[in-house]
């Protein structure tokens, strides 16, 4: 079996280290998020809501919402709500902070939830996303299982996530940069030693590509397919159920 990738390297499960990561480093997610992607991010969200457009979804759960990003660029499908679960509260509060400046609080709402025991009814939602979630899960097709029971049939799971680019010399500068580079900027404004690091780690072990889509199979999705953005810094990945 392989090594279970958590951010403090303690006897704590890792659902627990993942939410005082996020806790502590959520006053500057945001910002560390454009610094570090050199704002490629906002690019990443936009492909997938251009994705997620094509199905029209009226009610959309954003999962590891987070600081809520990607809840509100999903804005632009035009839903009639969006709901956001995530296990960090920090995370959320940032984010319940954002939507209301922005008077968005009718149509966009944050609340604490876990991924793998989500409170929602069967076949509740027209589309689950999650960007930059999935790696962080504890049990991940626990999570991938109940995205599946909760949309609706013929409906998408539309994911975002790091993935490692192969080519030359991508290759070797992402793994330079994503390796020394971001954990010593990660360090010095989240003041969280290992967040970064662990980051590095999580996306290294996750399986991506193909042996991501085998996961997604498994829990039933019917179709499953994987665009990879940017030299495959970043795989979308839709599965339909
Ligand atoms: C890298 S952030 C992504 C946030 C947001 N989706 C974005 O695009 O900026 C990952 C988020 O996943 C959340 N998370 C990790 N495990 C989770 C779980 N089991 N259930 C819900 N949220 C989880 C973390 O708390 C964190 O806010």
């Amino acid at each position: 079996m392989s090594k279970t990738i958590t951010p403090y390297n303690t006897a704590e499960a890792k659902k627990k280290q993942v939410q005082t990561m996020f806790d502590n480093i959520a006053p500057k997610y945001d910002l560390l998020n454009r610094i570090l992607s050199f704002g490629i991010d906002v690019y990443w969200r936009n492909v997938a809501i251009k994705a997620l457009k094509k199905y029209d979804p009226k009610y959309i759960l954003d999962v590891a919402c987070g600081t809520g990003d990607f809840s509100i660029a999903a804005l632009k499908t035009n839903p009639e709500k969006i709901i956001g679960v995530d296990i960090s509260t920090e995370m959320l509060e940032a984010g319940k902070k954002k939507i209301a400046a922005k008077k968005l609080e009718n149509k966009i709402e944050l609340i604490k939830g876990d991924s793998e025991q989500l409170l929602f009814d069967d076949k509740s939602f027209d589309a689950v996303t999650v960007a930059f979630g999935v790696r962080n899960f504890e049990n991940l097709d626990i999570g991938i299982k109940e995205m599946y029971r909760v949309l609706k049939t013929n409906a998408p799971l539309i994911i975002l996530e790091f993935s490692k680019p192969k080519i030359f010399p991508v290759k070797q500068l992402f793994n330079f940069y994503f390796k020394a580079i971001c954990p010593i900027i990660g360090r010095l404004l989240s003041k969280d030693a290992r967040a970064y690091t662990y980051l590095y780690e999580s996306v290294s072990a996750f399986p991506e590509g193909e042996f991501f889509l085998q996961h997604l199979r498994d829990a039933g999705f019917k179709t499953t397919t994987c665009r990879r953005l940017t030299f495959g810094i970043c795989s979308m990945y839709i599965a339909i159920k």
